[in-house]
Order: structure tokens, then sequence, then C-alpha cells
């Protein structure tokens, strides 16, 4: 990939005038190393994550070493092919420790904002600003594309590592899940609507039928508890068309939604107390699962 940075350059039209640009830029960037880093710690330490990834003392002063090297090198003036592969190690770098690219993109802009905000402190003549902005937007945005190629490389090169018949087989599951998850959306929808029509119907029941007002309301308590429940499942089955995991343990709370529903009425008849038993049991089975589900969550994201 590296031969290919003459070409990067090129597609963000870099040009010699640039580079010398950047070159008479270093002496005024240099003294500000200390600034940009302590700015850029405080800036990335709000992500809330970041200690994640920058674990202790040793990292965190060598990271911070580190990035005022690359930050001086912005203004180097001699973009070859070392720095280009000096960049692609960079993002090698973030991509074995799984830092996900995102802080890396956000991390950019502080360093657009802080550069041009110097530039423009200093600077009184204005076609000259406009020049050396130029010039900077154009080798960061260079730095960002290549530091976030390494990212899809990774994702390429697994899939290249695989067979033809491997490829074809990931190719045809993702097309079939991408239907399968249609079909669960709309299957969904038709579970709302049916919730929608039960709690009409045991409203309805409520106030026009035989039944003792009691049983009315808490059939119509437990129809709303099912109607709530498959409008969170909708919401998490959004949230994995959007990329989200799977959300099972909304699937379980639909479950249990509908068997409080039925202990709820069976409550109010001594006639059904082993059916309620049972009924009782699975639901508590189900509450363990559920709960060891959220355990199970909690424990990835830590
Ligand atoms: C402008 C964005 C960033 C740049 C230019 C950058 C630059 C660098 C550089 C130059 C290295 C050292 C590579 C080497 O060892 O040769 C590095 C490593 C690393 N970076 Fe970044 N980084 C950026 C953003 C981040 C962010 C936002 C995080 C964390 C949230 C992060 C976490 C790390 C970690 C953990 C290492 C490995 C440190 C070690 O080897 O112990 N980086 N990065």
């Amino acid at each position: 990939m590296t031969q290919h940075y003459e070409t990067i350059l090129n597609h963000y039209q870099f040009t010699q005038e640039d580079s010398d640009i950047l070159m008479s830029l270093e002496q005024r960037m240099q003294p500000l190393r200390e600034e940009f880093i302590n700015g850029f710690y405080d800036y990335i330490w709000k992500f809330g994550e970041t200690a994640t990834f920058l674990k202790n003392k040793e990292v965190i002063s060598y990271h911070r070493e580190k990035i005022q090297e690359w930050f001086v090198n912005l203004f180097c003036g001699k973009y070859d092919m070392n720095y280009f592969i000096y960049l692609y190690k960079i993002g090698e770098i973030h991509v074995k420790i799984g830092l996900p690219t995102h802080y890396v993109n956000a991390a950019f802009t502080y360093v657009r904002t802080f550069i041009s905000k110097q530039l423009q402190n200093d600077c009184n003549n204005r076609e000259k600003l406009l020049k050396e902005l130029r010039a900077v937007e154009k080798i960061i945005d260079v730095n960002l594309d290549v530091l976030t190629s390494s990212y899809r490389e990774e994702e390429l090169s697994k899939f290249l590592s695989m067979s033809k018949g491997e490829r074809k087989i990931l190719i045809g599951l993702k097309h079939f899940t991408s239907y399968a998850n249609l079909l669960l959306a709309g299957a969904l929808a038709l579970v709302a609507i049916f919730a929608v029509s039960l709690f009409s119907y045991d409203v309805y029941n409520m106030f026009f039928s035989d039944e003792e007002i009691q049983k009315g309301i808490l059939t119509v308590f437990g129809s709303l508890l099912i109607l709530w429940a498959a409008i969170e499942l909708i919401h998490e089955e959004i949230k994995h068309l959007q990329g989200d995991g799977f959300a099972i343990g909304t699937f379980i709370m639909l479950a249990m939604a509908a068997l409080i529903r039925k202990i709820l009425i069976y409550s109010l008849s001594p006639s059904k107390m082993h059916e309620l038993l049972i009924i009782g049991l699975v639901t508590v089975g189900l509450a363990v699962a559920y709960w060891l589900v959220g355990i199970n969550k909690r424990t990835l994201i830590d």
C-alpha cells in the first residue's frame, strides 16, 4: 500500500508548495508541542473510555512523547515513503490495541482546531494565512486517511485471507441475515399490532363484558405490560439493524411480560393454582436468565 503514497498525495492535490509552507511552519509549531499535548490529552480524556487503552503512567508518557513527535513531524516538509510507512505503523498499532477508529477521527478535530487557531493568532497577512491553512488541512486529511486505512486493511485482509468458498458462504450469510432481519422487523411490527389489539380488546372487555372489574383491571394491566415489552423489542431491533448487538434480554423480557399477564389473571381463580405454580416457576427461570444475560453484557462492556 505504501507504494501508492504519491497517488494519495495527488488525490489531496498536495503540492510542493504545500510541503514548503508546512516546513516553514515547523519553527512556529515546535515550541507549541507541550501546549498541544496537554490540550490533546484533555480532549481525548473526555472520551470516557480513554483509560481503557492508555492504561498506566508508562503507556501515557510514551504516548505523549510519540504524539508530540507526530505533531512536529506534520511540519517536516518531506512526505516520502518513510513518512507514509511511519503513519501506517501508527495505524497498525491502533488496530492491534483495538482502538476504535472513531477515537482517532475525533482526536483529529482537536488537532485541526489547535493548529488553525495558532495560525490565525500569529498571522496578519490574509493570503498567506489561507495558504497555510490549506496546506495544514491537506496534511491532516492525508494523515487521517492513512491512519484509518489500517482499519480498512485489517478488515480487507481478513476477508482476502479466506478461501473462495468461505468468502461465498460469508457473502451469502450476510445477504441471508439482512433478509432475515427485515423479516424479523416485519414480524415485530405485527406483534406490536397484536399487542395494541389485545390491549384494546381487554379495555373493551373490562367495560362491556360480565367479567369482574378486578379481573378486567389485572388483564388490562397484563396486556399493557406485553405492549410495553413489544415496543422495547422493536426499539432493540431498530438498534440491531443499525449495527448494535442482538438483544436476547428483551426477548426474555417479552416472554416474562406474557407470563406475568397470565399470573395476574390466574391469581383470581383458586382452581388454577397448579398452572399458576408452573407459570411462576418458569417466570423465575426467565428472570434468572435475564439477570445472567445482564451480567454477561456488563462483563463484555468492562
Ligand atoms: C491524532 C490521533 C492520534 C495519533 C496521531 C496517535 C499517535 C500514536 C503514536 C505515534 C503511537 C506510537 C506508535 C509506536 O509505538 O510507534 C501511538 C500508540 C498508541 N496510541 Fe495513539 N494516537 C492518536 C490517538 C489515540 C487515541 C485517541 C488513543 C486512546 C484513546 C490512543 C491510544 C494509543 C495507544 C494505547 C498506543 C500504544 C501505546 C504503547 O505502545 O504502549 N491513540 N499512537
